[in-house]
């Protein structure tokens, strides 16, 4: 294959891709499918050792190996002193095995003589503490020692390494996550980010609303960072928060972009540079970083929670991958997973073991949802110290593969031998990509509702994650995509709750609906602007005649009684969010309220527009049986089949291969047309089972 090497100093952040499919990148071959890798910390164990360590690597199957991501006290062990002897000898013992390299950047944990030398480069909390090193992510991204520090300490790394072909690629950082820093530099920081963006002070003023309650400001020298940790919940201004949520995000995008250039101007353009977010990220946003070729993401499905069935809590949650493996991609086009649960770990409110197969199905997960990358944290589980009883690789013999371990050497032989049946050019068969479905995410969105939630039974980051489990269930295949994103290659785009809007981005949407996509746009959708206020005008008024109704108010339950909604004549129940409408002419109501005193409005509403459709979802259900059903109704209606795979069973389709996993305590069979080979697996996916067939 020609490789090319487009842009990759001047990289845009959305990409145009073919609905849910993984697209070419000049990082990785199409063929290889997915590259397996795995973390190793030679700074943990004996020199001794690392032969024995990197020769088992390559022989359970492992592609790369991910090195040096917390070693800064060992490439750098006193101030401006570097020492890459150490890890000269294990990239070189990585190549005399055949391992390619992947580097990481220090910075997420600097080293003691620079806690000694400059307390001042950790950030300060919310009752202004300075902390300390000893732990991850807790440096001042505004410190200028510290920025100078990481700068320096990148810049040699990559000096030393940027030419080296065997290294692919580099992490920078560790799970960014925008952490609040209430430090004097980050005071004055936010200050001039303020500025910046208001340029006069009576501006601000407007914006965050600081008539109320006599926050007024005089000059910029006046404001401080929000801190509700000082004033209560009450003392809160929703406007200065966003704007310092906004600030944040901007500090943690342009300390991973200092990060990407310090890099660029030393290594190959063969080799990338991406990051790993958490699958839950409400802090860090990756589309504001610019000079990232691709992001990756972090998945740790099982935390002690019930999730699905009675043996749920050994099989974790499938949202620990769903929103970030759909979602990612639109960094760059690619994604996969940077660090996936080895097994047990350590933080968990409990931590059981996992019923045999599932790190191989979440694995799979990743994988079939278009990972490029599957790696695991962490090689060998550590004898000391914090994550002494998370699991790793090995056990803490060192030489013996744990159950992840055995999982993982699994999935490695069977991808080899699915690269086999990789034909190139395969294109995602017409049923599937009539479904084809994009979900319109923006953090900003999360924060602002977040903060208000106007009731306790709203769950502000499973309500889009909510949205994609239904179409998966259906069959759709999902891309979560960001607001500047081209709508046109999806036939089916959902606006899950996007409180924050202006009319430009609902003209995009309507546009998309009369050119002939069939739009879904749920309660809280342009319910403020983008500084957070109401409308001087009804409720979420930019989009009333986009969706052919008024919202006249809304209400909500206690959660013990639940209200009745019918639609097509069968009853649901209802109790977070109930929106009452008001259909303008033309427009089809498609559910109505059955009792309080409102009952016989309007709740969900349909109208036609141009070649497409809008359907407005008023209402926000626990079990979203009454949502899943306007979806299903919404695809068919528009000419695509749906299927009605059950909790838990995920289905996708990438490079020819279809693969389900099963997250759920009972087995299911999967119905497969007479054409179809199996590859991976049997027809009866048991809990934790992965089927892989093609269709011929
Ligand atoms: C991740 C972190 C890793 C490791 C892991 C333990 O959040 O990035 O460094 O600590 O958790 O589960």
């Amino acid at each position: 294959m020609m490789r090319v090497f487009p842009l990759l100093l001047s990289f845009v952040t959305t990409v145009l891709f073919t609905a849910a499919q993984p697209t070419s990148s000049p990082f990785f071959k199409d063929a290889d499918l997915v590259n397996t890798g795995i973390y190793y910390y030679p700074e943990h164990w004996p020199e001794s050792q690392w032969e024995r360590d990197i020769s088992t690597i390559a022989n359970m199957g492992f592609e790369f190996v991910h090195l040096a991501e917390f070693a800064w006290y060992k490439m750098e062990p006193t101030e401006g002193v570097f020492d890459f002897s150490w890890l000269d000898k294990v990239v070189n013992l990585c190549i005399k095995y055949r391992l390619k390299v992947l580097l990481c950047t220090p910075s997420a944990t600097t080293p003691t003589w620079m806690r000694v030398n400059y307390p001042e480069t950790f950030i300060m909390d919310g009752h202004y503490i300075r902390a300390e090193n000893g732990t991850r992510g807790l440096g001042s991204m505004v410190s200028e020692k510290y920025r100078d520090g990481v700068r320096k300490v990148v810049a040699a790394m990559a000096r030393r390494y940027g030419t080296n072909p065997h290294v692919i690629g580099w992490q920078v950082d560790n799970e960014p996550g925008a952490v609040a820093d209430y430090s004097p530099a980050s005071q004055a920081a936010f200050r001039i980010w303020l500025q910046k963006k208001y340029k006069t002070i009576g501006a601000l003023n407007k914006a965050w609303g600081t008539a109320f309650w006599s926050q007024w400001f005089n000059n910029f020298g006046q404001v401080i960072i929000p801190n509700t940790n000082l004033v209560g919940w009450w003392g809160n201004n929703p406007h200065a928060l966003l704007d310092f949520k906004r600030y944040s995000a901007d500090t943690q995008a342009e300390f991973l972009d200092m990060q990407a250039a310090a890099l660029r101007s030393h290594i190959a353009e063969t080799q990338f540079i991406t990051t790993n977010y958490t699958a839950v990220c409400t802090g860090a946003d990756a589309m504001r970083t610019r000079k990232l070729d691709f992001a990756t993401y972090t998945a740790y499905p099982n935390g002690g929670g019930d999730n699905i069935g009675n043996q749920g809590f050994r099989l974790g949650n499938a949202r620990a991958v769903l929103f970030a493996a759909d979602y990612y991609k639109s960094v760059g086009g690619v994604s996969g997973v940077m660090e996936m649960q080895p097994g047990p770990v350590n933080w968990g409110s409990y931590n059981p073991l996992l019923l045999p197969g599932t790190v191989r199905m979440w694995l799979y997960h990743t994988f079939a949802a278009g990972g490029r990358i599957a790696c695991s944290y962490r090689f060998r589980q550590i004898n000391y110290s914090s994550e002494q009883y998370h699991a790793g690789i090995m056990l803490t013999d060192g030489v013996t593969p744990s159950p992840g371990g055995e999982d993982y050497r699994r999935f490695m032989k069977e991808v080899k031998e699915l690269r086999q049946q990789y034909r190139p050019g395969e294109a995602m068969p017409q049923q599937m990509k009539a479904r084809s479905t994009a979900i319109v995410w923006n953090v900003e969105n999360y924060w602002s509702i977040d903060r208000q939630k106007q009731t306790h039974q709203w769950d502000t980051w499973n309500f889009p994650v909510k949205y994609i489990e239904m179409a998966k269930s259906l069959g759709a295949p999902v891309d979560v995509v960001p607001e500047t994103a081209d709508l046109s290659a999806y036939k089916f785009v959902i606006i899950p709750a996007y409180e924050l809007a202006d009319e430009a981005l609902v003209k995009k949407w309507a546009d998309y609906a009369a050119n002939g996509g069939h739009l879904l746009v749920t309660c809280r959708t342009a319910v403020k602007n983008r500084d957070g206020h109401f409308w001087e005008g009804p409720i979420a008024a930019p989009i009333s005649k986009l969706i052919g109704a008024r919202v006249k108010a809304t209400d909500m339950l206690s959660g013990h009684g639940k209200g009745d909604i019918v639609l097509n004549g069968s009853h649901y129940k209802w109790n977070n969010w109930a929106d009452l409408l008001a259909p303008f002419e033309g427009t089809e109501i498609v559910a109505t309220y059955n009792d309080q005193f409102y009952k016989g409005m309007a709740a969900i509403v349909k109208r036609k527009s141009g070649k497409g459709s809008v359907t407005y979802v008023g209402v926000d259900t626990d079990d979203a049986e009454l949502e899943k059903t306007v979806l299903q109704q919404t695809l068919n209606d528009a000419g695509a089949s749906t299927e009605n795979y059950p909790e838990g069973v995920y289905v996708y389709w990438r490079d020819g291969f279809y693969m389900a996993v099963n997250y759920a305590s009972e087995s299911y069979t999967m119905n497969l047309p007479e054409n179809s080979k199996i590859l991976v697996g049997e027809k009866t996916l048991k809990p934790a089972g992965v089927l892989v067939w093609k269709v011929f």
